[in-house]
């Protein structure tokens, strides 16, 4: 057998939310509901019948330009002010991520995020080398004063000072909170003050159940130490892996030229800039809003009836339920009697930089229907009195 010689960063193989057990009910991987994936026969029939030079050939790096201004025009009815140069396509926001980092991060650089946070922005932010500055979040989001603290203490001491901040201020992954206005205010502010770059990961915005939208960080900005990363992948389609960077023509250039693979594929971004334009897109996502809406009751519900002892933080939109079981619980054990009993969860502790086990759970209820979440949750419920039993 072949002694390998990996690199460090695939030494460990590590858990994969995308691999599921055949029978399990899936709550631990934000996938789309599969009754309200968009059709797009029509798109994709015309894209290869009338472009096929276009759909079936590589495309330009930066992305299809109608695609590109559908994009920021997407951007601009939520307040941020930019132009077809400051968007970059790639293969959803996940690879935006990842050309952040390659154009900004140095082993050993520092990223601010959230305490927990998305658990694949640490994996993407990992492979780069990047230690972490990790900061609460309270009801009204990130906690700038934490920050602003740390910050402070950092160049008191004259350490390195933190390159870049990841966040997601919508309907974060995982906690379900968004930041307030003046947080993100603050945050621009303070990105200014001490030279870093803002993330702003955002593929949950227009997925609301109630209240009102706060404007995205991205709008807040106007010196250009915001970079919004989006994507369809939650609004329509995983499937397509189109997503983007909006931020200075400077940097998005350079994200282009980090693009080892030929950029995106130019028959989905045809597709996509397609359903953006005009109402077919704005539709679907009412529709699959209110869809939504009615899995998170589902699942809160579900937690009142079947797991009573969990605290959860009932999310205003998004995907995910962020489930905090009694303090001391081992999370990760309970997952895995959970798969057991035929749910698959994921154990909060992924979500944290210092990958400390922990005692919350994250859940997703967009996958699956809401008989299958009451259930899946019912059978949560079973694993945890199992496991307190044996504790
Ligand atoms: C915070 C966050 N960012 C990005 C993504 C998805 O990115 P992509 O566009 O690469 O599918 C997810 C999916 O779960 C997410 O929760």
């Amino acid at each position: 057998m072949t002694a390998y010689r990996y690199a460090r960063r695939a030494e460990v193989l590590g858990e994969s939310v995308y691999d599921h057990t055949p029978g399990a009910i899936v709550l631990n991987s934000g996938l789309a509901y599969p009754p309200l994936l968009p059709d797009v026969v029509r798109e994709a029939m015309e894209a290869v019948r009338d472009r096929p030079g276009e759909s079936l050939q590589y495309g330009p790096l930066m992305g299809l330009d109608n695609l590109r201004d559908e994009i920021a025009a997407f951007a601009g009815a939520d307040g941020v002010t930019c132009g077809r140069e400051n968007v970059l396509v790639t293969h959803g926001a996940k690879s935006a991520l990842d050309l952040a980092c390659r154009v900004f991060v140095e082993p050993g650089d520092r990223i601010i995020v959230t305490r927990p946070t998305y658990m694949t922005a640490l994996q993407i932010m990992r492979c780069h080398g990047a230690t972490f500055l990790d900061v609460g979040q309270d009801e009204e989001g990130f906690d700038t004063e934490e920050l602003e603290a740390r910050l402070m203490l950092l160049r008191r001491n004259g350490e390195r000072m933190p390159k870049l901040l990841f966040d997601v201020p919508d309907f974060h992954n995982p906690t379900g909170i968004t930041t307030s206005a003046a947080r993100r205010q603050r945050l621009v502010e303070l990105a200014e003050r001490h030279g870093f770059v803002i993330l702003e990961d955002d593929p949950y915005r227009r997925l609301r159940f109630e209240g009102e939208p706060v404007p995205p960080v991205k709008s807040f900005d106007s010196g250009g130490v915001v970079i919004a990363l989006g994507t369809v992948s939650k609004i329509l389609a995983p499937g397509l892996r189109v997503g983007w960077a909006i931020g200075p023509g400077e940097v998005v250039d350079r994200m282009a030229m980090q693009k080892a693979d030929g950029g995106s594929s130019p028959f989905a971004q045809r597709i996509v800039a397609e359903l953006m334009r005009g109402n077919e897109m704005a539709r679907h996502i009412d529709e699959l809003s209110a869809e939504m809406r009615r899995h998170r009751d589902a699942m809160v519900e579900a937690f009142g009836d079947f797991l009573p002892e969990a605290e959860v933080r009932v999310p205003r939109g998004g995907y995910f339920l962020w489930a905090a079981l009694p303090e001391g619980t081992d999370a990760e054990a309970v997952a895995r009697i959970a798969l057991r009993h035929g749910a698959e969860v994921s154990s909060g502790r992924l979500c944290y930089p210092n990958d400390v086990p922990g005692h919350h759970i994250r859940l997703a209820y967009s996958f699956v229907d809401v008989e299958a979440i009451r259930e899946g949750v019912r059978r949560l419920g079973d694993a945890y009195r199992e496991y307190s039993s044996s504790a």
